[in-house]
């Protein structure tokens, strides 16, 4: 890989909670480690709660990590003050869940869009108009919406907004978390669409979150996958999704639906018992153990001992203690006819 836009060492992110007389700290991450290369999609995908907005929101630098460190283009940015953060905003920018939220509703959308270009002293006067206007056209927005409040534009209208705004200053990395969930199916698929074409078009780089895995097979190049606070696998795409070497990923692909009902039916669905264990207080050694159908296999040193992230070949990494010993977990197998 080329010298990485982003790069983040051993992010730890702990929230103190108080509650019921007892005090108590949410393990929301613990210990990521991931890069994004130069105009490379990773997806991040995991059940909710697994940590993912709060490593994007790190990242971000919107929370302040625990510990770790977040890199941008070689310039570590954990601890840099708001201040000398400000120059660097210009590098990356976040698209959010909610375009009902995330758009200040007292500006218009134009103004939405044009304000990262006033800040960042980009375009001013007359100037700024035009690029905003070029911006609308290239999101596929009407130029008259540059007069309306986001109130009064349609869910999938906002995110374009959204978008036109991410881009505005022309950033080297797109962090967007779950940029289309909150949206209708139908909307769903031309967002992802402008998406891909932004990033051929434009050449960024993309953290982009999700808890759906068809999204990510279609739009990402790698894919790291989380479970309670941590990476337990990241694979090429097409890699992750052919040959799936994490129980926890596994199981995930095989609860996936598959349009055709003929392989539908020749396969078999593992479907993991319970819910998230707390992150009040993660299982030790392996935090997947206590829902992992392959457990006893593994035990005791499940317990004991928590699975390193271990590379098996072309950039392939694992966490598990099977993996580890040499034995391929084997819940799922992605037939030939699904690929
Ligand atoms: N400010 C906070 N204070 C306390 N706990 C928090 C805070 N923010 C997040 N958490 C907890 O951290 C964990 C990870 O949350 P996070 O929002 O990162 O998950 P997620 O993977 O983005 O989930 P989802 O798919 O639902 O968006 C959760 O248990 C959550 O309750
Ligand atoms: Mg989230």
């Amino acid at each position: 890989m080329t010298e990485p836009v982003l790069e983040v060492e051993g992010l730890v992110k702990h929230f103190p909670v108080r509650g019921l007389g007892a005090k108590g700290v949410v393990h929301a991450v613990d210990g990521v480690s991931f890069r994004i290369g130069r105009g490379e999609l990773l997806g991040l995908v995991g059940e909710s709660g697994s940590g993912k907005s709060t490593v994007a929101n790190c990242v971000m630098r919107l929370v302040a990590p625990t510990a770790g460190a977040i890199r941008l283009n070689g310039t570590d940015i954990t601890r840099l003050s708001r201040r000398a953060l400000r120059p660097l905003r210009r590098s990356m920018h976040m698209v959010f869940q909610d375009p009902y939220s995330s758009l200040d509703p007292r500006m218009t959308c134009g103004q939405i869009v044009g304000e990262p270009l006033d800040v960042q002293g980009l375009a001013r006067g007359r100037d700024l108009d035009v690029r905003v206007s070029q911006l609308f056209d290239r999101v596929g927005l009407r130029d008259e919406l540059r007069f309306r409040y986001p109130h009064e534009l349609s869910g999938g209208q906002r995110q374009r907004v959204g978008l036109a705004r991410a881009l505005a200053v022309s950033p080297e990395l797109l962090v967007a978390d779950e940029p289309v969930s909150a949206l209708d199916v139908s909307v769903q698929a031309s967002i992802l669409n402008l998406l891909r074409d932004l990033q051929e078009e434009l050449g960024f780089s993309c953290l982009f979150i999700t808890h759906d895995l068809a999204t990510v097979e279609y739009l990402c190049d790698r894919v790291a996958v989380m479970y309670l606070g941590q990476i337990v696998e990241v694979a090429p795409t097409r890699e992750l999704f052919g040959n799936p070497k994490h129980p926890y990923t596994q199981s995930l692909l095989s609860a996936g639906v598959v349009p055709d009902p003929e392989v539908q039916r020749s396969r078999t669905r593992v479907v993991l018992e319970g819910d998230l264990p707390s992150p009040l207080e993660p299982p030790s050694g392996c935090r997947f153990r206590t829902r992992c159908p392959l457990e006893p296999r593994s035990a005791p040193q499940s317990h004991d001992e928590e699975p390193p992230l271990v590379d098996v070949g072309d950039g392939h990494l694992v966490a598990c203690h099977l993996v580890r010993r040499g034995e391929t977990p084997d819940l799922y197998r992605p037939l030939e006819v699904a690929r």
